[in-house]
Formats: structure tokens, C-alpha cells, sequence
């Protein structure tokens, strides 16, 4: 069997999943089935990309690892993978055992070749897009995301990217379709016709890194690093060059330049396709954390299922370009595209075979121009697929769902089964035919983008044999054997009142960014939830009076107290203040702490409390204070 082997890009493990990363990897999901019923042994990979200041910075402010902090989320993308049912071959992390050899590896083969040199870089950072700004002063913001750069000056190795123009400008000449759609290809071309500056492939800044062989001091650019996680997901399998790289427009530049440079120079296969699709709006604004306008994917998921969110986000969006998600459009689609148009024609179908042929498929050659119809869908919209043109493969699918509703009204079977003459029973054979193979069409058709309800239709009508399993030659007309026996029926896409399922969707939400907030180890404000008092009762704070106090060995944000609520024994604390307070200023101060939350290792120290603290990110916590005298293991409510 010939291989396909396509990625997503390796998510950020300091953030948690939402719609947006659903996107792609729903995508990605789909095409990985569409291969497979092109008869390929397709093989998809995603994972996590878990280096960088970013993260280092976030477990820190959390008193975390970061391999701590990253193994959470980590796992958070995993599941949410897992909940949304997508065909994952493998899940890569950058933390790794094996990635880090193939890190080295294209390092020491680029190395060996010459590509890489030791120099020194002074210039402006942007932490955020893990991006050296060449061309910004001092103070600038990032071109990418507009926030502030910061200085450094550090001994780096650099890639000798300044000499591949020339190579770059061949490759996206010679192979036109390296790069999709073409509007970014033009601008990786413009971009790469300005010049190219050599590019710094190491850090001597940070420690949250893979190690730089033979070089202590410096682990690899996180983009380095990053990238060549589509190849050591695969690492001693025949699987590389990758057939596609899907991404979202934002991250063109590292695909389409670096990545294959980096490749050139260690004189390894180039992937065969880099395509970028467009952001995802909310209510047509850009999602993003300060806007708060995210929306996650597993509140629609509870909801309405993941079929209704996949179909929406591939026939509502041309992929390639920017769209919009709200949850009214959303079940708008369901209820006029799922639950009427494709829900109808299989329960009034599979409905009258029931009642008409005792639920056997009636033999026959069917209507001739349907069939037709349906052999022209069918090519047309597997080519569709072909071009990663979603939207237009649905529309032209569920323009057959409409003409087989049309076929079936003018027929009108509920008269012909009230004639027993042979014209009428053949006529009646006829349509239920033509309607049910229609049926079979469509959703072989349309397996790739919704297989769970796909699945459904399937069994009910008669298959025992999975889906999964049917292939492009399977979509001719007439493959429906007579005499089958259908399924039970049962509505696939029960109709959703539009407000009240809204309403859930948007609690669900509400939930799931406080749970996820969690994990990333933020509070949500309070205005954002609210919560029963029997909730905020749960939680027991107590005044404490802090008996010793001590700094932390290896970390400089940590304190670790001993405080007195009160019991027995002194509760041990571990409390990232030490950026605040001297240890020796808090002895024999009053404090509120936290008593009754599941005690955790930090450092090797029990924390067995959390001491409640006015705390602004970026600035320094405040204590808890009290101006009339409150005595020790007084509750706080
Ligand atoms: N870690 C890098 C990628 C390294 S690949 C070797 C990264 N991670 S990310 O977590 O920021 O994910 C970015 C990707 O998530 C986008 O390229 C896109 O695939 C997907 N999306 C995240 N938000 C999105 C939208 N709002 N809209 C569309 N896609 C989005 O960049």
C-alpha cells in the first residue's frame, strides 16, 4: 500500500486546546480518512511543542517544572483528541527521548556539511512567536503579535540560511504546489526575493531546551526543535518526506523557508506539501486570550456532537481563507443542512423501505438520471477533496441530498404503495432503490468529514461491516445489493432548539475555560463564573501565624514557611513570594492561608496550604493582612 503521511503543527503546551487548533486537526482528520478510502496507509501526526521562555516562564509562575507544567497540558491535547474522536497515528512531544536525537541528528548533519557556524547575536526578541525581529530597534514591537521586544545579546549558532535563496525561489518554482493556496505562496516568494539573513538555530538564555551537542551552554531555537517533530514522530519508519504539512497562516514563513532549508543543508527529502488555511473568527473577531472570545470545541461537542462542529467549520469556512464561528450559525447548519436535509432523506428513506418492502432493499437498476447525478457528485466532489476544497465538495454533495428529496416527492411513494398493479410495485421498487443507494452514496461521501453520524447511517442501512472500510471504487452506483436487510432506524441528527441549546453551549463554555484555566494554574474572575455558596463554603482559609520562614534551595521565587493554624503540628508552606518578602520580615506575622487543598510536592518540599496573597501577573504578590487583632485558625468567610 502506498503511504500518506500529514501533520498538524505541534501545539504550545502553554495554552490549553480550543476551536482553533480543532480546526486543523479536524481537518487534518479528514483528509487522513480521505486518503484511506483512496485506498493510501495514511499516517497523521500531532503533538506538542513544549520548550521555550514561554513555558519556562508559566510552570515557574505556577512554583512548577516545566516538565511538570507541560506534562499537564500535554495530556490535556491528547484528551482532547481523544473526546473529539480523531484519528491520531501518533502524538510526538517535544520533550521526548527520540525527538531530541533527531534534533541532534539534523544538527550534526547540517554541521557536518557546513551549514551551521558559531557567531554572536545582539537584537531584539519577541518571547511570545519565539521571533528574532532583524530589522527592530530597541523598544519595538513584534511585526507578529505587537507586543514589546526584548534585547539580548548571546552567543548563538547560526544556519546559513542567507545562501539557500536561490534554492528556495527553484523549489517553489519548479514545484508550484509546495506551497497552498497560492496567495501564501506569493508571499513566502516575495519574502524570500528580499533576501535572506543567516538565522540564529540556538540559545544561550534559556535552559528550557534539547541540548546542543558537544555545547552545554545552548539548547536548540524552539523552531528548530519544533520542526523536526514531523520527522521524528516517525523516526525508523518509512514514512518520510511528509506528504502534507497542514497549518494555519501565521507560521507559512517557518514551513515554507526555514524548514526546508534547514533540510536542504542537511541533505534530507523536502515534505511535498506545505498547505496554510485561514484563522477562525469569533462573531468576526480574531480569538484571542486578552479579548477572551475563545470558544473550546468539547462544550459543542456535549451539545450537538462533533459531527455538527467538523461539518460547520468545513462547509461554512473556504478553507485557505479566514471564517467566522458562532454558535448561530453553527446550529443554523445543523438543524437546515444535518437534521433536515441529510437526517430527512435517511429516515424518510430507510422509513418507507420499512414500510413498504419489510425493510428489504428492493431490487432494481434505479433512476437512471439520479444515477447519473450521483456518479457526477461523486467525481466532482472527490476532486474537491482532492484540492482540500471542503465547502465546494459538501455543496456539491448536498446538492444530490436535494435532488434525491426532489426525485422522491415527485414520485410520491406513499401513492404508489396504495396501487397494487405491477407498474406501480415496480415504480415503487424504483424509488426506494434510487433514494436508499443515494443514501449509500452520500454517506460514503461524506464518512471523511462526519464518520460517527456516517457510521450510523451505514448500519442502518444493513451494513455490518464498518465504514471505515469503503473505498472510492464502492461510490458506483448500484452497489447496493437487493434483498439487504436494513437496520433499526433512529433519527441521526435530532432537530436542536436553537436558544436553548445555545444557551447550554455557552454555560458548558463558561466551565470549561474555568476547568481549563485550572490546569494552566490561573484563577478565573470571579464575574466570569459564579458559583453556589456551598461551593465557596467548601474551601477552608484560616489565619495563620507564620513560626519560621526560609528561602528555597534552587529556586529564587520560593519560601518555605512553617505556620501555626492553630492544630498540633505547624503546617509546612511552600509559597512562590520570595520576590517579595525576606524571610526573616515574615516570622511572626498574621496570615490567611489556604488549609484544606491536596498537599503537593514543590521542590521536594510538602506544601501542605496556600497563602492567599493580592496578586497582579507580572507584579508582586500582596499578603493578606488584618487590622484588628484576629486570632490563629480563625475560619475566614
Ligand atoms: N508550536 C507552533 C507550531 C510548531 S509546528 C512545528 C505553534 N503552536 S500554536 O499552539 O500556536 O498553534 C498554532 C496553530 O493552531 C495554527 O497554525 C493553526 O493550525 C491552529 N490555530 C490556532 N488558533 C487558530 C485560529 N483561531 N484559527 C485557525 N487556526 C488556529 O504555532
Amino acid at each position: 500500500m502506498t503511504k500518506y503521511y500529514l501533520t498538524t503543527p505541534i501545539y504550545y503546551t502553554n495554552a490549553a486546546p480550543h476551536i482553533g487548533h480543532a480546526y486543523t486537526t479536524i481537518a487534518a482528520d479528514t483528509i487522513r480518512r480521505l486518503k484511506c478510502m483512496q485506498g493510501f496507509d495514511a499516517v497523521l501526526t500531532t503533538g506538542t511543542d513544549e520548550h521555550g521562555v514561554n513555558v519556562e516562564r508559566a510552570a515557574q509562575a505556577q512554583g512548577k517544572t516545566a516538565q511538570e507544567y507541560t506534562d499537564v497540558i500535554a495530556e490535556e491535547f491528547r484528551n482532547q483528541w481523544k473526546i473529539l474522536d480523531l484519528a491520531i497515528d501518533r502524538f510526538e512531544r517535544t520533550t521526548s527521548d527520540r525527538h531530541a536525537r533527531a534534533v541532534q541528528e539534523l544538527f550534526i548533519r547540517c554541521r557536518d556539511r557546513g551549514q551551521v557556524y558559531k557567531g554572536t547575536y545582539s537584537g531584539q526578541y519577541c518571547i511570545f512567536d519565539n521571533l528574532y525581529v532583524n530589522e527592530a530597534k530597541p523598544g519595538d514591537p513584534c511585526p507578529e503579535c505587537g507586543r514589546p521586544t526584548e534585547t539580548v545579546t548571546e552567543e548563538n549558532y547560526f544556519f546559513r540560511l542567507s545562501e539557500y535563496q536561490d534554492r528556495l525561489l527553484d523549489l517553489y518554482d519548479k514545484q508550484p504546489d509546495f506551497i497552498q493556496p497560492e496567495t501564501r505562496r506569493n508571499e513566502v516568494i516575495a519574502f524570500v526575493r528580499q533576501g535572506l539573513q543567516d538565522l540564529s538555530i540556538s540559545r544561550t538564555s534559556i535552559k528550557w531546551g534539547i541540548p546542543v551537542p558537544d555545547e552545554p551552554k545552548h539548547v536548540f531555537y524552539v523552531w528548530f526543535d519544533a520542526l523536526t517533530t514531523y520527522m521524528s514522530a516517525v523516526y525508523g519508519e518509512d514514512l518520510w518526506p511528509a506528504d502534507l504539512h497542514l497549518i494555519g497562516k501565521e507560521i507559512v514563513r517557518f514551513h515554507a523557508v526555514y524548514w526546508p532549508a534547514f533540510l536542504m543543508g542537511a541533505d534530507l527529502p523536502l515534505p511535498k506539501k506545505i498547505f496554510a488555511h485561514g484563522w477562525l473568527l469569533f462573531e468576526n473577531d480574531k480569538m484571542s486570550k486578552s479579548r477572551g472570545n475563545i470558544v473550546r470545541a468539547t462544550p459543542i461537542h456535549k451539545v450537538l456532537g462533533t459531527d455538527a462542529l467538523r461539518y460547520f467549520l468545513l462547509r461554512e469556512v473556504v478553507f485557505g481563507q479566514d471564517g467566522s464561528f458562532s454558535y448561530d450559525a453553527l446550529v443554523g447548519r445543523y438543524n437546515s443542512d444535518l437534521a433536515n436535509g441529510l437526517g430527512n432523506l435517511a429516515s424518510r428513506t430507510l422509513t418507507m423501505i420499512h414500510q413498504y418492502r419489510g425493510g428489504a432493499v428492493p431490487s432494481s437498476d434505479g433512476d437512471s438520471h439520479i444515477a447519473e447525478a450521483a456518479r457526477e457528485v461523486a467525481a466532482s466532489a472527490l476532486d474537491a477533496f482532492d484540492r482540500l476544497e471542503f465547502s465546494k465538495a459538501l455543496e456539491s454533495i448536498w446538492g444530490l441530498i436535494a435532488a434525491a428529496d426532489k426525485f422522491i416527492v415527485e414520485r410520491a411513494p406513499w401513492k404508489l404503495a396504495k396501487s397494487a398493479d405491477a407498474d406501480s410495485k415496480k415504480l415503487l421498487d424504483d424509488t426506494l432503490y434510487t433514494a436508499a443507494e443515494t443514501l449509500r452514496i452520500v454517506t460514503a461521501l461524506i464518512y471523511a468529514v462526519i464518520p460517527n453520524s456516517a457510521s450510523k447511517i451505514w448500519e442502518q442501512l444493513g451494513y455490518t461491516e464498518p465504514i471505515s472500510g469503503v473505498r472510492t471504487k464502492d461510490l458506483h452506483w448500484g452497489r447496493l445489493p437487493a434483498g439487504q436487510l436494513l437496520g433499526t432506524v433512529s433519527a441521526v441528527f435530532p432537530r436542536a432548539d436553537a436558544k436553548l441549546s445555545i444557551e447550554k453551549m455557552r454555560e458548558l463554555e463558561v466551565e470549561e475555560y474555568a476547568r481549563q484555566q485550572a490546569l494552566l494554574g490561573k484563577t478565573v474572575a470571579p464575574a466570569e463564573t459564579k458559583i453556589p455558596i456551598d461551593d465557596f463554603l467548601k474551601i477552608d482559609m484560616r489565619v495563620g501565624l507564620v513560626k519560621e520562614a526560609a528561602a528555597v534551595k534552587g529556586s529564587d521565587k520560593l519560601l518555605h514557611l512553617q505556620v501555626d493554624i492553630g492544630e498540633p503540628k505547624l503546617r509546612s508552606i511552600v509559597a512562590g513570594i520570595a520576590g517579595a518578602y525576606q524571610p526573616e520580615a515574615l516570622i511572626g506575622r498574621k496570615i490567611a492561608i489556604v488549609a484544606n487543598l491536596q498537599p503537593r510536592k514543590l521542590k521536594g518540599l510538602e506544601s501542605q496550604g496556600m497563602i492567599i496573597a493580592a496578586s497582579v501577573e507580572g507584579g508582586n504578590p500582596a499578603l493578606v493582612s488584618f487590622l484588628e487583632d484576629a486570632p490563629i485558625g480563625a475560619r475566614l468567610k
